[in-house]
């Protein structure tokens, strides 16, 4: 867990959507560090900025999004002094991405093997041997548990939703990239094919040595993929931990604990969901002081009146909390955090 190279550097990154009448901050000075060895998680409800973070690492923001500020470095390459064709050739051959629509993203009128050629085409400093790149292309199929070759004559509309997202993830290895970005790779499949995705995911980073970073707001799926996990929440970092801090130790944000409470028998077989009350902020109305506050059982006076920050190290270990950074920093810090003077009750 977080050894191995720095392969992905986030530091300070800000997204904004430039609307008619505003300007909206989707991502807000963002910071995180990928390991070589991660399997890392981008946690979020609905909304709160992950999508637009994760193309925001290839420079694909949609449009009116802009990269307000900040840097994005490949193994220490900051891909935002990169000329257009170099970051270009990065997309696909250093990072990855499978969309949140990966389901439609293949044009329906071209067979997959012709998609797969234009890619090999483009790219002759990878494959300048196509023949041998489509081969590679059929091992990789067989990796995501499809029948190789076979596939490569098949168009988009004669695969399942299940097929769709494998042939996608094979799609986005073509180029052997070093991290392989996906956003919500399991939200729009039956259990059956979440099992599937979760162990072809498993596979390529045994087999291919990818570093996998997933976007989710599924913590099932963290709980089985993950070693890192980055939670966010209005367009803010609340949270950077490992796997065990998120589900087994109590220094875990509130909003964290939030998210586990709201699934049924992760914490405590038995013991019924709680949905957390509420609503995430709209950008543009986002409250004074903690984001979450207004939603918090341990919010208190300061958490209403001033932003907290990520205190800890970000690469590893960090969480922007009053209470409990207050209470990590006190003797008796990794006792359970209780409501104490809180201002939204218990
Ligand atoms: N094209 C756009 N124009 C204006 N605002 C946008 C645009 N795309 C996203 N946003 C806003 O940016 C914020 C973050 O959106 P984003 O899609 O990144 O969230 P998300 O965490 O991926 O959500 P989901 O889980 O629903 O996919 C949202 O408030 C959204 O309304
Ligand atoms: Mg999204």
């Amino acid at each position: 867990m977080g050894s191995g190279d720095a392969v992905l550097e986030v530091r300070n990154l800000s997204v904004d959507f430039a609307l008619p009448t505003t300007r909206l901050r989707a991502v807000d000075n963002v910071s995180f560090t990928v390991y070589a060895d991660d399997v890392y998680a981008l946690v979020g409800e609905s909304g709160c900025g992950k999508s637009t973070l994760a193309a925001a690492l290839l420079d694909l923001v949609p449009e009116p999004g802009v990269i307000a500020s900040g840097d994005v470095l490949l193994r220490g390459t900051n891909v935002r002094s990169m000329t257009a064709d170099q970051v270009r050739r990065a997309r696909m051959a250093q990072i990855a991405m499978v969309f949140q629509a990966a389901m439609s993203s293949f044009n329906p009128v071209v067979t997959i093997g012709s998609q797969v050629e234009h890619v090999l085409e483009a790219h002759p400093e990878v494959w300048p041997d196509r023949r041998e790149g489509l081969e590679y292309f059929d091992h990789l199929l067989e990796m995501v548990r499809l029948p190789g070759s076979r596939m490569r004559g098949r168009f988009e509309s004669q695969l399942s939703g299940g097929m769709k997202q494998r042939v996608a993830i094979a799609f986005a290895c073509v180029l052997k990239p070093s991290i392989l970005v996906l956003d919500e790779p399991t939200t729009a499949l039956d259990v059956v094919n979440q099992r599937l995705v979760i162990d072809v995911l498993k596979d390529l980073r045994e087999k291919l040595g990818v570093t996998v970073v997933f976007v989710t707001h599924d913590l099932s799926v963290v709980a089985e993929l993950a070693t890192m996990v980055a939670v966010m929440y209005a367009g803010r970092m609340v949270q950077i931990a490992p796997i065990d801090t998120i589900f087994y130790d109590r220094r875990r944000h509130p909003y964290v604990q939030a998210l586990l409470s709201s699934i049924p028998n992760v914490l405590q077989p038995g013991r019924a969901a709680r949905s957390i009350p509420g609503q995430v902020p709209r950008l543009d109305q986002l409250p004074p002081g903690c984001r979450f506050a207004p939603r918090c059982p341990l919010a208190e006076q300061v958490c209403l009146r001033d932003d907290p920050e990520l205190i800890g190290d970000s690469h590893h270990n960090a969480v922007a909390c009053h209470p409990l950074n207050r209470h990590n920093s006190a003797a008796d810090g990794g006792q359970e955090l209780v409501p104490g003077r809180a201002v939204n009750g218990a």
